[in-house]
């Protein structure tokens, strides 16, 4: 098996500029081995020798763990495992020294290959997601109470394994914010409609993710910001609607605002939205305001898309495209 490399980058001081650690718990209900094979060319041919595998536990909420850490802050993840794929997942997690709380079910953890060649191209294969029983839906419940101690802020992220975990987005969410934990939701479909009612501090939704609850696909920055309203009508205090390579529109109480990238040289934008979750929960543990809060999260959303493992950030990246990052206050 290829190891998991994680590379111990030196965090600058002015991202650790402040006095503790403080530990962000991410869940994700809907966890994947995630192997992907390095070939030279992708071709329409029976068999293609790979140069290289690697594993990795997938899941958005692994993914803002990852990018938590690397812009200084604790994060401990919790996902639903089963079978010998939910050991695998579990291991690659020890192997990165990420703090886990498993919640083991009874189904096998779901695996994802990908295919890419040498200029990046790839091609992905998804297994059926691994569906919840109703004990299983009990056990996360059980297990969440665990997993909440000692955290400062919560997110839950990724898709739903299918309709029987649906109500846990709310449910998890809800019970977060009446402990009083900032917390985040990151998913779409019914989980997402559900779980907008929690209500959570911030929703974060790209383009397909918000158009699926709001019935139609707001392309124009006027109905960006009519988006970013109708997302907050559950009580959500802050939405980030994620445009792509276009940047991003967010709203926090009466203000909004439009985020730009700068130029960059992209490998790999999968994931990006899983780092601008990371950065915008940093901010909201500092006790930043909401447009400081926005520009981390764009500056880790750009860093990841430079780097082609998922959330690998190099905060050195993060600190210098903090300035390079365009904000236009709309309201
Ligand atoms: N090609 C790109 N160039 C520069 N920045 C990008 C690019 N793609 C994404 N980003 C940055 O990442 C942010 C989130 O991207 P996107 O809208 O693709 O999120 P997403 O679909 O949730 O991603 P994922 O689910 O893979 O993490 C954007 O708002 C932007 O700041
Ligand atoms: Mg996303």
């Amino acid at each position: 098996m290829a190891c998991n490399r994680f590379h111990p980058f030196v965090i600058p001081k002015t991202i650790l500029l402040y006095e503790s650690l403080l530990m962000i718990l991410c869940v994700t209900l809907n966890p994947v081995v995630d192997t992907t094979l390095f070939v030279e060319k992708i071709q329409p041919v029976y068999r293609t020798n790979a140069q290289r595998v690697t594993h990795v536990a997938g899941g958005k909420g692994n993914n803002v763990a990852r990018a938590s850490r690397a812009l200084g802050q604790s994060a401990r993840v919790m996902l639903p495992l089963g079978g010998i794929t939910g050991y695998h997942v579990a291991e690659l997690l020890g192997g990165e020294g990420i703090e886990t709380t498993v919640v083991r079910i009874s189904s096998d953890t779901r695996v994802a290959v990908t295919v890419v060649d040498k200029h990046y191209e790839q091609r992905a294969f998804f297994a059926p997601n691994s569906a919840f029983t109703p004990d299983d839906v009990e056990e996360v419940r059980l297990r969440y109470t665990e997993a909440l101690e000692g955290v400062d802020a919560v997110c839950v992220c990724g898709s739903s394994p299918g309709p029987s975990a649906d109500v846990l987005f709310y449910d998890l969410l809800h019970d977060a914010s009446e402990r009083g934990l900032p917390n985040l939701l990151d998913t779409y479909g019914e989980a997402l409609r559900l779980g907008l009612a929690a209500p959570p501090t911030i929703v974060k939704a790209n383009l397909i993710e918000a158009s699926g609850v709001l019935g139609y696909s707001p392309n124009t920055l006027d109905a960006q910001l009519v988006a970013v309203d109708e997302l907050r009508q559950g009580g959500a205090q802050m939405a980030v609607l994620t445009l792509g390579a276009d940047g991003a529109v967010f709203a926090a109480g009466e203000r909004a605002w439009l985020a730009r990238p700068p130029q960059v040289a992209v490998v790999n934008p999968i994931g990006s939205g899983d780092a601008m979750t990371a950065g915008l929960m940093t901010g909201l543990l500092r006790r930043d305001p909401p447009e400081t809060c926005f520009r981390l999260g764009m500056a880790s959303a750009v860093a990841n898309s430079l780097t082609w493992e998922a959330c690998r950030l190099n905060p050195t990246d993060v600190e210098s495209l903090l300035d390079r990052v365009e904000i236009t206050l709309l309201r």
